[in-house]
């Protein structure tokens, strides 16, 4: 519909026009670029069903009560995917992860097997696979299950006030912003749950001042702070990493999370951030895409804006809902 024809529409007719247009961009991108009609048809994609039935095998370990035999049509089925990811792309980290969970399944039951009925899912496995690993590109930690300690993860409680102090900043000052520094925080992130571990998040970082400003254009609330931006980032979802149409919101919710995790790893090394929406119609969604070279199979979850912060700012209050506004108890 051109320019013309939409300044025909009622205002109710035009927003239902841009309902159906955003949601119709959004499904096709889905249909197009996640694994719904075939989830093997980019390397991204493959290795994504790797990880999605290889862990079945880590989590069903981790289990109080493992069931004998669990999930025995997911490793014959990721017998045959890893044959088919290693015959195209060799053996890799991803591979190699897969072939040490199969072996952890197979070694789960070598007392639980009397009647041998995984025998044949290993013959195969030795014959398709056999031959091709390289197993020392992975670590004995990288697969099946960790033991660890309730003092493991029972750390010293600073989290609550990594969370109090921080605040959206839109005042930062001339100091430069390490790539460094942003590589640690990506680190932290990199710890961020996603479904099945497929780890679909992506971040773009923006250092050229011409490209983000370009960049920034397309974002509605950066006003009046723009130009002490020091760097710019674009947390996206690569859609290949995501399996049937079931999943659909799914690239956003891990993406939400992953940006969460990447705003308290920046604001715990020092630096101030400020979340940027990216809700954007398709047109300029598919423009800003382009502009910054994103390819089209990953979805544009928020811009990050960040830099060093002055010694005294002031900060939007920002008031937060009371616990009983929020909190629902079902019983
Ligand atoms: C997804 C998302 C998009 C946001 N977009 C903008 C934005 O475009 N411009 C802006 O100044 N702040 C933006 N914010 C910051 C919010 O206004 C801010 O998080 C909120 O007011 C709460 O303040 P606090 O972060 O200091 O707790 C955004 C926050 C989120 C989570």
């Amino acid at each position: 519909m051109d320019e013309n024809e939409l300044r025909l529409l009622s205002t109710e007719e035009r927003r239902k026009y841009y309902f159906e247009k955003n949601y119709r961009y959004d499904a096709n991108l889905y249909y197009r670029y996640s694994g719904t009609v075939n989830s093997k048809f980019t390397k991204e994609a493959h290795k994504s069903e790797l990880i999605f039935y290889y862990h079945k095998i880590e989590k069903g370990l981790s289990l109080k009560n493992i069931r004998p035999f669990f999930g025995v049509n997911a490793v014959d089925y990721l017998i045959d995917s890893l044959y088919q990811y290693v015959e195209k792309y060799g053996f890799d980290h991803i591979a190699g992860i897969a072939y040490g969970n199969i072996k952890k399944y197979f070694d789960f039951h070598k007392n639980l097997d009397d009647n041998g009925l995984l025998l044949p899912l290993k013959d195969k496995f030795n014959k398709l696979i056999g031959t091709k690993v390289d197993i020392n590109i992975i670590s004995e930690r990288d697969y099946g299950i960790n033991i660890i300690k309730k003092s493991d993860v029972q750390i010293e409680n600073n989290f609550k006030e990594l969370c109090f102090s921080r605040h959206t900043i839109r005042q930062f000052t001339e100091e430069n912003v390490e790539l460094e520094t942003i590589y640690k925080a990506v680190e932290i992130a990199q710890t961020t749950p996603s479904v099945c571990n497929r780890q679909a998040s992506r971040i773009h970082i923006i250092e050229d001042k011409k490209i983000m400003e370009d960049a920034l254009r397309f974002q509605n609330g950066n006003t009046g702070f723009e130009n002490d931006i020091n760097k710019l980032l674009v947390v996206t979802s690569e859609l290949n990493d995501f399996k049937t149409s079931n999943e659909r919101n799914q690239p956003y919710i891990d993406g939400g999370m992953y940006a969460m995790t990447l705003i308290y790893a920046l604001h715990s090394l020092g630096l101030g951030t400020c979340p940027l929406n990216l809700a954007l119609d398709s047109d300029l969604d598919m423009e800003l895409k382009k502009e910054i070279d994103i390819p089209e199979n990953q979805v544009l979850i928020m811009m990050i804006a960040l830099g060093h912060i002055p010694e005294k700012l002031p900060v939007a209050a920002s008031k937060k809902l009371a616990i009983e506004e929020v909190v629902r108890v079902v019983n």
